[in-house]
């Protein structure tokens, strides 16, 4: 399999002897577009023409057959043109991977660097490491299309739902609950994946590879309780749309630039995402000024027609996607409908041209359409920079720094090799690979499990799996509590695997599955000290059970920590990295499954015991909440004030006139568009903050910065509390730093009321550090 088109070249018409020298340049180089030997003069091959000139030209040439064949994300080449084949399906959610279409670790390169699930990367509350990790998949990504095993660089990553419910099969492969943390990981992950600078304005002309925010919008649902994600429409209100399901995509085409979407499967409010106009060309292209191409999810537009009968036949559905705005099907249906939908009278040309403008735009950005990409920019990077040691180590230093400790009581950890002669490690999830990486993986650079690791610190380390796999209904507890009696240490290595949650499959419960509660308590009866549970998952468990159970000592979260997450945890066991990671998602109690999967209303309803949904809004108890996590360390802050009063609304010159408008409650309100860009610059002040870490061990430690709104419950839809800002600080032990945010009023005190209006509430706005501080903030 290689980069070069196996198109044929019995051209027969002596007319296309001209444009074989398109494809044809020395006998011995591949026929790359516009290479060695073109004709000079070809508009589309010229490289001193802007991007849209040349696109032009290239659709101007084709013929509507040949602009229909490019309508799926198989697109065959066009030899008269010398465009060859092109592959838009790759995936690299965590790392490049060979699911997909377009990507071929079978060999000579036959694996990539495999970083954690991206649920546990969140974790580090880190933007620069997850900059890096995305920069990382830009070069193996450019390595592995450069050694010509690669059909394509358009990767369908990140995805960016808001983690909505703990069941959803899928969170694990996003950010998290918050908006602004995913908005956040999003715009820096594309970035770095397009070879941008993790802030500041970019070439757009110059993609080292392309990324995708997805599944736009809304999606967060795979398959519960008969209900698929297929058939499934999602009732959003306004208020919800605004502030939670879009603006991680508003984050990541804004900020981060990206150069792709992908249109979800769901309906919202009625409307398939993909034929949805005011979302992708309304929202997403006029609003945002998004600039790439939108796919849609594989088959979502057959399933226009068949699953969901919104559009009475294919021709119909194919014109509402296009006429919506959609660019390319992953699946081969608008090439197969399109030529009837053109007569029909359904579609137009123009129309296809439109997404074809997209599509050609993007591939020459890549610099596909430019000769020899050898010879391009991103030309020199070669096979010897996938699985670097450096990358490696990233991949380790993420899953280090996304680990959370969730409960450690009488020192239980860490744990002290000389006091360790013997180790008893039980667990499924101890022994298999595989399983450290989650979904949406490439073949990583090595394979090491937790166990294999772990007897590289302790030569006496025992072993029972105590059951066959996270649904935990075969079980061998009397050998796992054998050994637990007789080792000095035991850890436990439980929680889910893929067949509990993964896409098309959401979980009915969120406690641990099967027989796992008894094994870990008959494993913890025997032993001879508290012993240590290692919970490998994406989603969150209820396990409230170890959490008050005295003989299990600790608790650590490692997600689902890729390559190098038996390292990861064995390093934090024994203390050789000081745990800082912070839960990216609310851990509910297994009650909160009553609550149906596929009500999508974030805020709560008091009269009807809705209980809202993350810790914006919900207000029930938790097992863990939110930000939450431990570490060998203690840590403190405080808002420190140099002088420096913020701004109040009143003393910005042109803000007096602005009379607040009132709501029916008597709230007084400001609208931020009404308050204009230009005043909401002057009004932004530094909040800093000090932070000491107090020992004994040096750490990572993420401080979090959130709004809290006193009058949440009052109707207005008001979250209690929003992040509004996140910064993870190495911090030696006993060392004391300072830490600086900006504080926008209009970005960051600002809430989306209930018609999707962003406005600002009069009277006062508390800023908090973590619970230990917290500062006040009036705006008349
Ligand atoms: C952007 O990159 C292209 C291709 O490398 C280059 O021709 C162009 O000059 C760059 N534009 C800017 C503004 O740097
Ligand atoms: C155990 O659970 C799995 C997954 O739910 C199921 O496929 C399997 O049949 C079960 N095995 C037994 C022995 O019950
Ligand atoms: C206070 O700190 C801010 C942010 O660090 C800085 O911009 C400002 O100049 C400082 N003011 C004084 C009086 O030091
Ligand atoms: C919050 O509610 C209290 C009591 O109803 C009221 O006194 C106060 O003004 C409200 N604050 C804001 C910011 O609306």
């Amino acid at each position: 399999m290689g980069r070069r088109a196996r198109f044929s070249l019995h051209v027969a018409a002596p007319a296309a002897v001209l444009l074989l020298h398109l494809m044809l340049a020395a006998a011995s180089d591949p026929p790359y577009t516009c290479g060695a030997g073109a004709p000079p003069n070809i508009p589309f091959c010229d490289t001193g023409l802007p991007i849209d000139r040349r696109v032009g030209d290239l659709v101007a040439r084709m013929t509507v057959a040949e602009k229909i064949s490019q309508l799926g994300d198989e697109s065959p080449a066009v030899p008269r043109l010398g465009v060859p084949a092109y592959k838009w399906w790759s995936e690299a959610l965590h790392g490049v991977s060979d699911h997909g279409r377009g990507v071929h670790l079978s060999g000579p390169l036959r694996a990539a660097t495999s970083f954690p699930q991206v649920i546990l990367t969140a974790a580090s509350f880190n933007p620069h490491l997850w900059y890096r990790i995305g920069q990382v998949i830009g070069v193996e990504a450019r390595a592995v299309y450069n050694n010509g095993q690669a059909e394509g660089l358009t990767f369908w990553a990140p995805n960016i739902n808001v983690f909505r419910d703990p069941r959803w099969g899928r969170g694990q492969e996003t950010p998290g609950e918050d908006p602004t943390m995913t908005g956040k990981y999003a715009a820096v992950f594309v970035r770095g994946v397009q070879g941008y600078g993790i802030s500041g304005p970019v070439n757009s002309t110059d993609l080292e590879a392309s990324a995708c925010c997805k599944h736009f919008t809304a999606y967060d649902l795979e398959s519960w309780k008969g209900v698929t994600r297929y058939v499934f429409d999602a009732k959003v209100t306004a208020q919800d749309l605004e502030d939670t399901y879009n603006p991680p995509f508003k984050s990541c085409v804004e900020d981060g630039q990206a150069s792709g979407i992908m249109c979800s499967y769901n309906r919202v409010n009625g409307v398939p995402t993909c034929a949805d106009y005011n979302l992708l060309s309304k929202t997403a292209r006029q609003s945002w000024g998004f600039y790439g191409y939108i796919t849609s999810d594989c088959d979502a537009v057959s399933i226009i027609h068949d699953a969901q009968g919104y559009a009475k036949t294919a021709e119909d559905a194919v014109a509402d996607v296009l006429k919506a705005g959609m660019d390319v099907n992953c699946g081969s249906y608008v090439q197969q409908h399109g030529a009837s939908a053109l007569q029909q009278g359904k579609i137009t040309e123009q129309d296809i041209d439109r997404a074809l403008h997209n599509l050609f735009a993007v591939r020459m950005r890549l610099g596909l359409f430019n000769g020899d990409p050898r010879r391009n920019r991103f030309g020199d990077i070669g096979p010897d920079q996938v699985c670097t040691q450096e990358h490696q180590d990233l991949a380790l230093e993420a899953a280090r720094e996304g680990i959370v400790l969730l409960k450690n009581d009488g020192g239980a950890l860490p744990l002290s090799k000389p006091t360790v002669a013997s180790l008893g490690v039980i667990g499924f999830n101890a022994n298999d690979a595989t399983r450290l990486l989650g979904n949406y993986f490439g073949p990583p650079c090595v394979t090491v499990t937790p166990l294999q690791v772990l007897q590289g610190y302790v030569k006496d380390t025992r072993f029972a799996a105590g059951c066959n796999s996270a649904a935990c209904n075969v079980t061998a507890i009397p050998e796992a509590v054998q050994v637990a009696s007789s080792a000095d240490a035991v850890v436990l290595f439980m929680g889910l695997d893929q067949d509990q949650e993964r896409e098309e499959v959401d979980r009915l419960d969120v406690t641990l599955p099967g027989q796992q509660q008894s094994l870990i308590e008959s494993v913890a009866n025997a032993a001879k000290k508290p012993v240590i549970l290692v919970l490998l998952c994406g989603g969150p468990v209820d396990v409230s059970f170890a959490k008050t159970n005295p003989k299990i000592g600790a608790i650590l979260w490692a997600g689902y920590p890729g390559e190098a997450g038996g390292m990861a945890i064995a390093q934090v066991l024994f203390g050789e990295h000081n745990p800082g990671g912070r839960l990216p998602v609310t851990w509910y109690p297994q009650d909160f499954t009553k609550v149906p999967m596929t009500d999508m209303r974030m805020r709560a309803d008091p009269a009807t015991g809705y209980p809202g949904r993350t810790y914006r809004f919900y207000r029930g108890p938790t097992v863990f909440d939110f930000g939450y996590g431990l570490s060998y360390s203690k840590y403190s802050h405080r808002f420190v004030s140099n002088g420096t009063k913020p701004p109040s609304m009143s003393s910005i010159a042109g803000l007096k006139a602005l009379e607040p408008t009132t709501t029916a409650a008597g709230a007084a309100m400001y609208d931020v568009e009404a308050i204009g860009a230009e005043a909401c610059e002057r009004l932004k002040f530094p909040a800093v903050v000090r932070v000491q870490n107090h020992g004994p061990m040096d750490g990572n430690h993420p401080v979090l910065l959130f709004l809290r709104w006193p009058n949440a419950t009052d109707g207005s839809g008001r979250p209690a509390r929003q992040l509004i800002g996140f910064r993870s600080l190495h911090l030696r032990a006993m060392q004391a730093a300072h830490v600086e945010f900006e504080v926008s009023p209009c970005k960051h005190f600002s809430r989306a009321s209930e018609d999707g209006r962003k406005v600002i509430d009069r009277g006062s706005h508390f800023v908090m550090v973590g619970e230990d501080d917290e500062f006040e903030m009036s705006l008349e």
